[in-house]
């Protein structure tokens, strides 16, 4: 029976075909939103230059795909091009590879770019890949379609090929049970205004916290190490800290500055946006201020809780008075609550009549609503531009400040500290002019997903916003998207992979960007609080010299970033972004990339032999000549220390 079938289909040559979008696209990855099904990635019909396709898959640059066709593959047929729906900046290039070489390349495709027409014979390949590049300039709306895509083959049909997980695997070392004194080690408030600043420190509990030469008006508790109170005394002072357990004893000096800048290195905490977005309620705010005292998160120097969009009720009172939604039955009692913790809350709102979530704004209520947080006890508010579009008269700067010094000359009226974080997705450059209206921190993109292509989109794409960042003024690239996310009810893990989570944090690091955790703090592994709680990697972050990293060299796939540090020392990181060339961002055989990333001294100007320390090993490598280099994981990072060697 057998062998008449065969003879039947002509021992398997029979000739067949399959749609792309008949096969299996779990493992197709996409930069931003989902793979569709015969439709763009928005939903919409697949469109490229007015064409419609009524077969077809939408996806996002970056994308890529591979399948096995053992062989049996005779030819692969499409159209491709950017969907209509794209930004109109949107560049992108389409390849067809086969066994590590470009069969077939678009060159780069723009929106209104008429479909191209792909045939490629894919005589005896064993692995095909189909891959879309950002076109070399990030993927800001980089909607890609691959219409019409069919492949013909003989026997067996072709299979995707599913990336093997990589295992998370943990760097940093324990934290010590000795008391240890984190960081930040400096803190800045208002004059006669409320303090409360938590010293960051861990070991094993109880732990005794002194400390000696306060400015008057301050008090410390010295089982929690929460400093209250509030002083009149302008200007610098350092405290000395003492932290004693059974194991020992850590001392550490502490600056207080009084009645300058707010935020004088880069705000650490959480935000419930990537996590909850408008799901978020007063209880899951309440237990992640409650985690970070358990867990030790406080410890290692996170401060701020932010409700980010999804609080505000429908309507204001009678009198104008902006109010709670259902969901956050008593905001004052929430921010005791924080604040009993030694913790600040966070709000949000927009300068506009809505937030982008479609709650109230604060158009034509600043003062009052400026009063409304201070009274119940607010310290950080991000202030996200959203349906301001509909006030402002056109996009020129005067237009793009406006909104935002009005509510900075609210917040001055007030009584209290409120750190003050623009967010208005880097228009008109902010970087070169948030501090002047008042900003400690701006958002420098559009929205983050837990996307390689977005993150290291974003963070790699830093380098113009460099220079402005300082002490009180920081560049922020958005919040964390590690452990797990979701944007709303449904939480899911995220997708970077752990060593793509590796160069995230160092990224961040290096950039003094706010570490701002986005995921649920309930549902944490080993693996995530080893990511947070690193406190050299930490330390990088909060460097009071507060300079940004730039980068140094970009050799294709491979990048170095410095950043200098407060003593004199260097933090470096060596990344693998492998996002450039189409042929090395698939692996092949299977087996994980890795590649040598290396720097010499002479690039970074430096005369004598350096000492190189790894930050999320937390260990001495040597004393090192002339340079350095090493292997470095695809997508992964080696942060290290640099510093002249005796
Ligand atoms: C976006 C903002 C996000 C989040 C969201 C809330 O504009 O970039 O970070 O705040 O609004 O609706």
């Amino acid at each position: 029976m057998f062998v008449v079938l065969l003879l039947l289909t002509g021992c398997g040559s029979e000739v067949k075909t399959i749609y792309l979008d008949e096969m299996d696209l779990a493992s197709m990855q996409t930069g931003w939103g989902q793979n569709q099904l015969n439709k763009s990635v928005d939903g919409n019909p697949l469109t490229i230059a007015g064409q419609v396709f009524e077969k077809g898959v939408g996806t996002h640059a970056i994308s890529k795909f591979m399948m096995d066709l053992n062989g049996h593959g005779k030819q692969f047929s499409a159209k491709v091009g950017v969907d209509d729906e794209s930004g109109d900046k949107a560049t992108m290039e389409f390849f067809v590879m086969g066994d590590g070489k470009i069969l077939w390349q678009s060159g780069i495709m723009k929106k209104g770019d008429p479909a191209k027409a792909v045939d490629v014979k894919l005589n005896r390949i064993q692995k095909l890949a189909l891959y879309v590049s950002d076109g070399g300039d990030n993927i800001n709306y980089d909607h890609a379609d691959w219409a019409e895509s069919i492949i013909t083959f003989t026997g067996d049909a072709p299979v995707p090929v599913i990336p093997a997980k990589q295992e998370s695997y943990i760097l940093t070392p324990p934290t010590s049970p000795e008391p240890r004194i984190n960081y930040p080690r400096i803190f800045a408030a208002g004059q006669s205004k409320p303090f409360l600043f938590r010293i960051p420190v861990t070991g094993e509990q109880p732990i005794k916290i002194s400390a000696t030469g306060f400015p008057e008006g301050l008090k410390l508790d010295e089982n929690t190490g929460i400093i209250s109170g509030e002083t009149a005394n302008a200007g610098t002072c350092k405290i000395e800290v003492t932290a004693t357990n059974q194991k020992g004893t850590d001392v550490k000096e502490i600056e207080i500055v009084i009645g300058g800048k707010l935020a004088l290195t880069p705000p650490m905490g959480w935000n419930s946006w990537n996590c909850w977005g408008l799901s978020v309620d007063q209880q899951k705010v309440k237990a992640a201020a409650e985690i970070f005292v358990k867990s030790g998160l406080a410890g290692h120097g996170c401060a701020y809780i932010n409700i980010d969009d999804g609080w505000e009720a429908a309507e204001r009172t009678k009198n104008g008075e902006l109010l709670a939604n259902e969901k956050f039955p008593d905001m004052k009692a929430l921010a005791d609550d924080v604040h009993h913790l030694g913790l600040k809350l966070g709000i949000y709102s927009s300068p506009g009549p809505k937030t982008c979530g479609g709650y109230l704004g604060s158009w034509e209520h600043e003062m009052q609503d400026a009063q409304t947080w201070a009274g119940w006890g607010i310290d950080y508010l991000k202030y996200d531009w959203c349906s301001y579009d509909e006030i402002a008269a056109d996009n020129s700067l005067p237009e793009y400040h406006k909104p935002y010094l009005k509510m900075r000359k609210c917040l001055d009226a007030i009584n209290r500290d409120i750190i003050y974080s623009l967010c208005q997705y880097g228009m008109g450059n902010v970087w070169e002019w948030g501090g002047e209206v008042g900003g400690n921190l701006w958002r420098t993109t559009g929205d983050i997903n837990d996307s390689w292509a977005s993150m290291s989109g974003i963070g790699f794409g830093q380098e113009q916003s460099s220079p402005f960042a300082k002490p009180g003024n920081w560049n922020d690239p958005d919040m964390l998207v590690i452990g797990k996310v979701g944007w709303g009810p449904d939480l899911r893990e995220t997708k970077l992979t752990p060593d793509e989570q590796y160069t995230h944090i160092s990224l961040w690091s290096l950039l003094s960007s706010p570490l701002l955790i986005g995921c649920d703090l309930t549902q944490m592994d080993e693996f995530t609080m080893n990511l947070l709680t690193n406190d050299e990697v930490i330390g990088i972050n909060q460097d009071p010299l507060g300079r940004q990293a730039v980068k140094i060299s970009d050799e294709a796939n491979k990048q170095v970033w410095m950043k200098k540090l407060s003593d004199g020392s260097m933090a470096l990181g060596l990344f693998f972004t492998g996002s450039n060339i189409p042929e090395e961002a698939f692996s092949w055989d299977g087996n994980p990339q890795s590649a040598k990333v290396g720097i010499t001294w002479n690039e970074l100007g430096l005369q004598v032999k350096q000492t190189v320390r790894d930050l999320w090993r937390q260990k001495d490598l040597g004393v090192f000549d002339s340079g350095f280099e090493t292997d470095v994981p695809y997508h992964g990072v080696v942060l290290l220390k640099v510093s002249g060697a005796k």
